[in-house]
């Protein structure tokens, strides 16, 4: 018997990779700080758990394969109220997850070896999705001392090809943190309507942008509707990542109405979690948001702060999301990371960290590089600062 080989091509996350490692360093009683996982601290609002509470459902049904009339219309307010975007409900199409809504995305545009232009670095279980439909991957670098922004439309251009099918961009970034502007954004809304491209824009992580700045969502721009194609979830905008819950949104009719193939194949979401999604999005408001919003920029400044603090660390000021991409005085950052988990402990106590190779398709590009998340409580990032600070010292001193 075989395994096929687009999953066996498929490789470990960056975050998985160092699992064991992390079990291992359990095992043997050391407390371990999380910097590593993507995953919201904060408590999923009640209003979850009491819309499933009081649905009064006694059988769970299929649902509709668009998702919930009541879900797509209350997505459909949020985001006139807090974006001034206009989506009906015929235009969002509801996802387990922004997982799939990705999966099914992109299973619609790309023939196997069709190409994707992506920005690198970039999340890297994108490449399971890549892998697993054969596209091909065309990667354009942005680099961490312009803040990862966009390069030059030249640069982007010049990695388009005949194959090209759809930019990719993930605003806010991950592993990034970075907001793309306006001006950025309407430059590939130019590439994508001159070369015939759709744009996917994958915006899960829209809500926490800092510093006052709203994250511009790409389908703020009329010219580039029937391009543009967004990726939703309520995973980090409501700290649900468990309810499983995205979305498919875009103004663009035939590509809906394919896309709705795939909703339609695998029948149904979750009903209990979009009953929950649906409570969240008809009671919680910008009060909310903003609240969220301020305990993630407070932790941004602090880890930022933290590590502009620590000799030989480079590192620009995430704008979004909460990622934070670093340089590291290191040799190799998955040897430091591993080693940090296997052979370091600052009274009993280490960091995990994610080595940013994995988010890179260049070869060797990121080698010094980790990314940063803090999903993290202010005394906990402050206390891992300093243990990362202490590592740094010893794996040096040991790597002369
Ligand atoms: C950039 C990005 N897109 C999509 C996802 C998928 O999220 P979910 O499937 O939980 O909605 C994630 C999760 O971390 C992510 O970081």
């Amino acid at each position: 018997m075989n395994i096929s080989k687009r999953v066996n091509n498929i490789k470990v996350s960056p975050v998985r990779k160092l699992i064991p490692y992390q079990e291992e360093a359990v095992r043997c009683g050391k407390k371990v700080y999380h910097f590593n996982i993507g995953q919201p601290d904060l408590p999923t609002p009640p209003e979850f758990f009491e819309f499933i509470a009081n649905s009064g459902e006694t059988t769970l049904k299929y649902a509709h394969s668009k998702g919930n009339l009541g879900l797509r219309q209350a997505m459909s307010r949020f985001y006139k109220e807090n974006f001034n975007l206009d989506f009906n409900e015929e235009e969002i199409l509801i996802t387990c997850g922004g997982s799939e809504a990705l999966l099914f995305v992109l299973s619609t545009i790309f023939d196997v070896g069709d190409e994707i232009l992506v920005s690198e670095p970039y999340y890297a279980n994108y490449n399971s999705f890549f892998e697993m439909l054969e596209i091909k991957v065309n990667a354009f670098q942005s680099k961490a001392e312009e803040g990862f922004h966009l390069p030059a439309k030249e640069e982007i251009l010049a990695k388009i090809t005949p194959n090209t099918k759809a930019i990719l961009l993930t605003n806010p970034g991950n592993p990034t943190g970075t907001v793309y502007t306006e001006e950025e954004l309407k430059v590939i809304g130019d590439i994508a309507k001159e070369y015939n491209l759709f744009v996917i824009s994958d915006e899960v992580y829209r809500l926490l942008s800092y510093d006052n700045k709203i994250a511009t969502s790409m389908g703020a721009f009329p010219e580039y509707a029937e391009n543009t194609v967004i990726i939703e979830s309520i995973s980090k905008t409501y700290s649900a990542c468990g309810a499983r819950i995205g979305a498919i949104v875009s103004k663009n009719k035939e590509f809906m109405s394919a896309v709705y193939k795939l909703c339609q194949a695998r029948l149904s979401v979750s009903s209990l979690d979009m009953i929950g999604a649906e409570g969240l999005y008809n009671t919680l408001r910008k009060e909310y948001f903003d609240k969220n919003r301020a305990i993630y920029e407070n932790r941004r400044d602090v880890i930022f702060e933290g590590l502009q603090k620590i000799d030989g660390v480079k590192v620009t000021k995430p704008e979004g999301a909460f990622y934070v991409m670093v340089t590291l005085p290191v040799d190799d950052s998955e040897k430091f990371a591993i080693w940090l988990l296997s052979s370091f402990d600052c009274d009993g106590e280490t960091v995990m960290l994610t080595p940013a190779q994995g988010f890179y398709k260049t070869p060797d590009a990121g080698k010094q590089q980790v990314r940063i998340t803090y999903c993290l409580e202010e005394d906990k990032i402050k206390k891992a600062l300093n243990i990362l600070e202490k590592g740094l010292i010893e794996y040096n001193k040991l790597n002369k």
